[in-house]
């Protein structure tokens, strides 16, 4: 893989005709303003980050500003249960009552959690504002900064409401990842690793020696990871930006992992442990349809293991616990499960006729811890 210098962020584009953005990955994004001030849509702009994330981060980000705007700033609660409609309806009161127009700009300076919900509020304010992503944890780097997919999470079901809006550019700054708790830097390198597995075996092999230096926070190796994976992503969002075919692979694991998260309670579970959990549970299934190896299985195991993830799904969860869940995913069409599987490392596929007897016995047999 090309070598990143750690000094100098990196930009590439997500490719949309009218609507495509760059992503810039890199140190010391945050406080420059060259990265941010062309795609602000006017001189209103307001910053939406959280508890744990504003005492590091607002100040830095507000002085990278241009001079001459009107900054408002809200701080909502931290947590998955903030990614609610009730926090998005604070987001308009906010936009009301500051008296914010068409052409202000709203920024998401956070993780997942921020940036979906921002990203909705901008979708639906006036009937859609300019928003800027400012991640802050790798998961948010490499995945849900990325692509347009906005929204916040339904008392019964995670991600049911929700649209696809795209910012106007990604700020992936690789110095954030600083003081982010090495549980979350795993969480993220789920979402990594998951890049390689569904279409890119060589990243996965590099991913193999590099976990060392991820785990460590090496800027280099970690702007490399981070934009490998963007640029895996940004061609599938490109392809398919609504998610009518090969968009759905980027979903890897994720049936189970929905099921998971649900089922645990949202927040016990983080979504990148349990997308680690459900892509070992997805290796199983290929291999059980002939399709995975042994070896395969093993070395997406030991891949997951090296990044620290949980390798058995929770052992308070039954066979009709997980199937119940995962009939209510997004993916399934009628009462047709859609898993996406693994053909071998490196390519995955929809599947959408899994015996239900070969699921229901993965379903036994998977460990649980
Ligand atoms: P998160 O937003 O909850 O962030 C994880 C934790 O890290 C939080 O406590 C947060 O406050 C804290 N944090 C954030 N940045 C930090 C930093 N730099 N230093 C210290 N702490 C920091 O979780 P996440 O993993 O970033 O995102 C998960 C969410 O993303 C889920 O809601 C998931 O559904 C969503 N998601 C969306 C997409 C998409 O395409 N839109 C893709 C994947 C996941
Ligand atoms: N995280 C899946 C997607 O963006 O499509």
């Amino acid at each position: 893989m090309k070598f990143l210098s750690p000094e100098s962020p990196h930009t590439l584009e997500v490719s949309l005709g009218e609507r495509s953005y760059p992503i810039h990955v890199g140190p010391g994004l945050l406080g420059d303003s060259r990265w941010l001030a062309p795609h602000l849509a006017g001189r209103q702009v307001m910053v939406v980050t959280n508890e744990t994330v504003a005492p590091f981060y607002l100040e830095t980000f507000k002085q990278g500003l241009p001079a001459g705007l009107e900054v408002r700033e809200l701080v909502l609660p931290d947590g998955e249960a903030t990614k609610s409609i009730e926090s998005v309806a604070l987001i308009w009161d906010a936009l009301m009552e500051a008296g914010f127009n068409r052409r202000c700009t709203l920024v998401a300076l956070g993780g997942g959690v921020i940036g979906d919900m921002v990203g909705y509020a901008a979708a639906s304010y006036q009937r859609g504002v300019a928003f800027i992503q400012v991640p802050t944890t790798l998961l948010a780097q490499v995945d849900s900064s990325v692509g347009g997919k906005t929204g916040v999470n339904h008392p019964r079901g995670k991600n049911m409401i929700g649209a696809f809006w795209q910012p106007r550019v990604v700020l992936a700054d690789t110095d954030t990842l600083a003081t982010l708790p090495p549980r979350e830097l795993s969480a993220g390198l789920a979402e990594v690793i998951k890049y390689g597995l569904i279409r890119d075996i060589d990243f996965l092999s590099w991913l193999e020696d590099a976990l060392p230096a991820l785990r460590g926070l090496d800027a280099a190796v970690l702007a490399m990871a981070i934009e490998r994976s963007c640029r895996i992503k940004a061609d599938i969002v490109a392809e398919d930006e609504t998610e009518q075919g090969v968009r759905a692979l980027l979903n890897l694991g994720h049936t189970f992992a929905h099921a998971i998260e649900a089922h645990q309670g949202y927040g016990h579970w983080l979504h990148g442990e349990a997308v680690g959990t459900g892509m070992l549970m997805a290796a199983t299934l290929s291999n059980r349809l002939g399709w995975l190896s042994d070896a395969e299985v093993a070395r997406t195991r030991a891949i997951l293991a090296a990044a620290d993830l949980p390798l058995a799904a929770p052992a308070n969860m039954g066979v009709t616990d997980f199937l119940d869940l995962m009939r209510r995913d997004k993916k399934n069409l009628d009462d047709q499960l859609r898993l996406i599987l693994l053909r071998r490392l490196g390519e995955a596929c929809v599947h959408d006729a899994t015996p239900p007897a070969l699921l229901e016995a993965l379903l036994v047999d998977f460990p649980r811890a």
